[in-house]
């Protein structure tokens, strides 16, 4: 990696930018970040101002915007609607098949949005309760979503790849009494069983009273008269006629739980809120995408992950874009598929993962140069780092040597970006960037010192910032184990990375069992429990071992009960297992089968060395194994 490779922005871009002198913004930020941030929200609509932009006295437990009312409804539909934007636009949609096309102004998404609100409030929904939301790239999520916050429930959205199992873990969590689904999802033309799942799922869920069914994919499905109910009947009733409140909450009061997996032992649920979430996906959109009217916004990721939430969903809408959402994904049925999209509908900001950029590049430059991409203006990746040679190929071929590249490092606990950069700054390719306005970041050792520039360490986060978690849904004490023990007073991201003398940061990984593959989020515990739960395995142990597409791979070493060989036949199905447990993403790309884990005295894994073995790499230091 060279840090010395620099791209310096076009003249144009920064004369047109929101941003066009970052180091002063970025200055009087750090000065007084919370005067920054409230200088946001005065962009936003609030029923009622704030006493304070940030109370600290409980942190880690930050608040923001105490004492306000608001609800992101209010600045992600209602307020457009008062403005010519009630005509624009708001999202498009294109089905997988690309003939199915569906398209709303603010004004029909906000009916919409108003119908399933009433028909939430008929089933019981009340302010405070959790939907749980399984549903796949199609408008009726975002409506859902939508219609939650607006009447101040509270969504848990699980992406809909997820396994009965998995569901039913997150719908007890929650205690949802009501689930919303669909008939099924297309995936690469064929249809998954979206319903089925729900089915198996709410078997063994007491809480659950009703369950709504959109029709997506017109398979047949079991409808149980008690509690299913078709979503096409539900719009017919009068109780979905009519217009429906934008509730004003507190500020602080939460907006969604979003489930995501941690180093050990169950997900976790992380906690978002109206206030500072709002302020915090508006800004750094708006900013490090520089959204303008005349924008088509694309994010390719599925709304069941926080890319979704913040940046398909809330962040474009809160900016009064309009937002491309596609049901399909890279390479179905031709790898051309997603830049015949951007041509057709003249998509400005295309913001995707380095897993589908370098998917797409090994189909080569021919498919890309098929079409017209000059309607891009800029392109965006998250999830992991990118290479600078999957950089470069995106810069120069889907972007014609012309549009920047913004690199959103974030998380899920985070809510909106943290290392980035805005388009009037120059760009290295495979950096993130710098911590946006109002952040500092640093580099730490094991006992918190700040290291050397081009030395790597612990990635932590200084200050607050307005769309942070604010806790663990009912777990706080994990929520200060995880992300504040280790170093009192900063955030500690899980990440490695390192800084160059620039400012930039360069995110080299993760430092615990979590495993990124294509930018998905697993934690080794997850997959063990699934491969465990396969009457074959006695144990097993899950690495991520580097890939050149899927960034990581999951590989996996497994102990055989009595009875059981290893074969090629015993592998498919213990993959097959896996995505049924837990999800296709965690299926092991590679297994070891071996007699015995490596463990210390204590009996944790040493997967070290293991990923040593896997490697043909030597196994280092074995002093610690217990070799009885
Ligand atoms: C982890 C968070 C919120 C974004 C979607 C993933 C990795 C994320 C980058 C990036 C290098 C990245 C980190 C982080 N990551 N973006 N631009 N460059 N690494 O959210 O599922 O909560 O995962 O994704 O390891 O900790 P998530």
């Amino acid at each position: 990696m060279s840090d010395n490779e620099v791209f310096e922005p076009a003249q144009e871009i920064v004369d047109e930018a929101w941003v066009s002198d970052w180091q002063a913004l970025e200055e009087q930020a750090k000065a007084d970040p919370a005067g920054y941030w409230q200088d946001r929200a005065h962009e936003l609509e609030w029923s009622q101002p704030w006493d304070a932009v940030l109370d600290d006295s409980k942190a880690p437990f930050f608040q923001w915007f105490t004492g306000a009312r608001t609800n992101i409804v209010t600045n992600a539909i209602d307020r457009h609607l008062s403005t010519a934007r009630r005509n624009k636009l708001a999202l498009i949609w294109v089905g997988e098949d690309t003939s199915k096309v569906r398209t709303f102004s603010y004004f029909a998404l906000n009916r919409e949005v108003e119908r399933m609100a009433n028909i939430l409030k008929a089933m019981g929904v009340v302010k405070g309760d959790i939907v749980t939301i399984y549903l796949p790239r199609i408008p009726e999520i975002f409506f859902a979503m939508l219609a939650c916050a607006k009447i101040g429930a509270v969504h848990s959205v699980v992406f809909a790849g997820y396994s009965s199992e998995a569901l039913n873990a997150r719908i007890d969590g929650a205690e949802s009494k009501l689930v919303i689904t669909a008939d099924g999802s297309w995936v690469n033309g064929k249809v998954f069983p979206l319903k089925q799942i729900v089915d198996e799922a709410v078997k063994f869920s007491p809480t659950v009273e009703n369950v709504v069914v959109v029709r997506n994919t017109g398979s047949e499905v079991t409808m149980d008269p008690t509690r299913d109910h078709w979503y096409d009947a539900l719009c017919k009733l009068p109780i979905a006629k009519g217009h429906c409140d934008t509730v004003q909450v507190d500020a602080e009061d939460p907006l969604f739980i979003l489930y995501t997996s941690g180093s050990t032992g169950n997900p976790k649920a992380i906690v978002h809120t109206h206030g500072g979430y709002q302020v915090g996906t508006y800004t750094t959109l708006k900013y490090c995408f520089d959204i303008k009217e005349s924008d088509r916004w694309w994010c390719t990721a599925d709304p069941g992950w926080i890319t979704g939430h913040s940046y398909l969903v809330y962040g474009p809408l809160l900016n009064g874009a309009t937002v491309f959402m596609h049901e399909g994904g890279p390479t179905f049925p031709y790898p051309d598929g997603w830049w015949e999209l951007i041509e057709h509908y003249g998509i400005t900001s295309f913001y995707t993962a380095p897993t589908a950029i370098r998917t797409l590049m090994r189909f080569g430059d021919a498919w890309v140069r098929k079409h017209d991409l000059s309607s891009l203006r800029i392109l965006g990746t998250v999830g992991e780092p990118i290479n600078p040679e999957a950089w470069r190929w995106f810069h120069r071929v889907v972007g014609n040597d012309r549009c920047p590249i913004t690199d959103t490092w974030w998380q899920t606990e985070t809510g909106m970006f943290q290392i980035t950069t805005v388009p009037s700054m120059p760009l290295k390719p495979g950096s993130a960037g710098r911590p946006v306005f109002g952040q500092e970041a640093a580099i730490v050792d094991e006992e918190g010192n700040e290291v050397p520039d081009g030395t790597e360490g612990y990635l932590v986060l200084k200050n607050p910032w307005p769309a942070m978690m604010r806790t663990l849904f009912h777990d706080p004490d994990r929520y200060l184990n995880t992300y504040w023990s280790k170093y009192p007073g900063l955030y500690l991201t899980g990440d490695s990375a390192r800084r160059d003398e620039d400012g930039y940061f360069w995110i080299i990984g993760r430092t615990d069992d979590v495993i990124k593959v294509s930018g998905h989020r697993l934690g080794t515990a997850e997959i063990e429990s699934a491969l465990i739960s396969h009457p074959a395995v006695a144990e097993a142990a899950a690495i991520g071992l580097p890939h050149e597409v899927k960034g990581n791979a999951v590989h996996v070493a497994v102990v055989l009960n009595r009875g059981f060989e290893p074969s090629k036949q015993l592998e498919a199905d213990l993959r097959s297992h896996v995505a049924e447990t837990l999800s296709p993403i965690a299926k092991p790309d590679t297994f070891d089968f071996t007699e015995k884990l490596p463990k210390t005295r204590s009996g944790k894994i040493m997967r070290r060395v293991l990923r040593a073995r896997a490697l043909g790499q030597d196994e280092g230091d074995l002093s610690t194994l217990d070799n009885d």
